[in-house]
């Protein structure tokens, strides 16, 4: 079981969030367009890695937790689409630009409390954001809950080597009591691998598919040495990838 963490620390990550987001709507000012190429193409990988699964229609009802500024949801074609965040307000003012005009119905709210009835969605995504909750263990069991027998799960989550996660557990539980470094700020959680499929497996969910792939933490000879080193050492010590899971509701 995972445990969850204190709102306190929470509400730190959020902060991290929200200063993060600030700061990419005021870079990306002007750019506009080329982010929403990018999320466009992102979701129309998605929507074919999913066809296989389910044939997505109007009437397919599709919800996104987590769905940040610029979610899969967003970009999708089609789908009755619902979006919950615990920063969709600020999204909605900060990104308006990328929202407008999307059919998302945006909800500002808690994955670990989905204001929806049992079996509600035929689809769920949750696209990088369980290692930024307050609770992962509850928000997987909420999504079981709102999501239809035989419904769809797309999980996309950060997974770290062993070092990694013993790294971050030391950071959470002993230093972090008195400073959060800025490397684990948005993050309270490093996940392995087998702490996700075992999660999955808790909840009634089968795996019917899954890949990973290491992150871009591009290091180019254009970057001074001090940053090729950060980039080595955070390479070195997490060793991250980023795991697709598409996993079906059982129960
Ligand atoms: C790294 S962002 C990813 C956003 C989006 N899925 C994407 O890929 O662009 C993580 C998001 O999770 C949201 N989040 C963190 N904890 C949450 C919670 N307990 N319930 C709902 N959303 C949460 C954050 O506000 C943030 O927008």
């Amino acid at each position: 079981m995972i445990r969850g963490i204190s709102e306190k620390r929470w509400l730190i990550a959020q902060q991290y969030q929200h200063s993060y987001q600030q700061q990419k709507s005021l870079r990306i000012h002007g750019y506009e367009n080329n982010i929403i190429l990018g999320r466009y193409i992102r979701a129309m990988r998605v929507s074919n890695l999913l066809s296989s699964f389910l044939t997505i229609t109007d009437s397919t009802r599709i919800l996104e937790v987590g769905s940040g500024p610029h979610g899969i949801g967003f970009f999708l074609n089609t789908g009755d689409r619902y979006g919950i965040d615990s920063l969709a307000d600020f999204y909605h003012h900060k990104f308006s630009s990328l929202q407008v005009g999307s059919k998302v119905k945006t909800i500002c709210g808690k994955g670990e409390q989905l204001p929806f009835r049992a079996e509600t969605f035929n689809l769920i995504i949750c696209d990088n954001v369980l290692d930024h909750t307050m609770n992962p263990e509850l928000v997987i069991k909420e999504i079981q809950y709102v999501l239809k027998k035989n419904g769809i799960l797309f999980l996309a989550v950060d997974i770290h080597c062993w070092l990694g996660y013993v790294i971050s557990l030391i950071h959470e539980h002993l230093i972090g009591r008195w400073i959060i470094f800025k490397w684990f700020g948005s993050h309270p959680f490093y996940f392995r691998y087998k702490d996700i499929l075992q999660l999955l497996n808790r909840y009634g969910f089968r795996i019917a598919y899954k890949d990973s792939k290491p992150l871009s933490n591009k290091s180019n000879k254009a970057q001074s040495v001090f940053r090729r080193l950060k980039i080595g050492l955070w390479k070195f010590l997490f060793h991250t990838s980023c795991s697709q899971i598409v996993c079906i509701n059982l129960k």
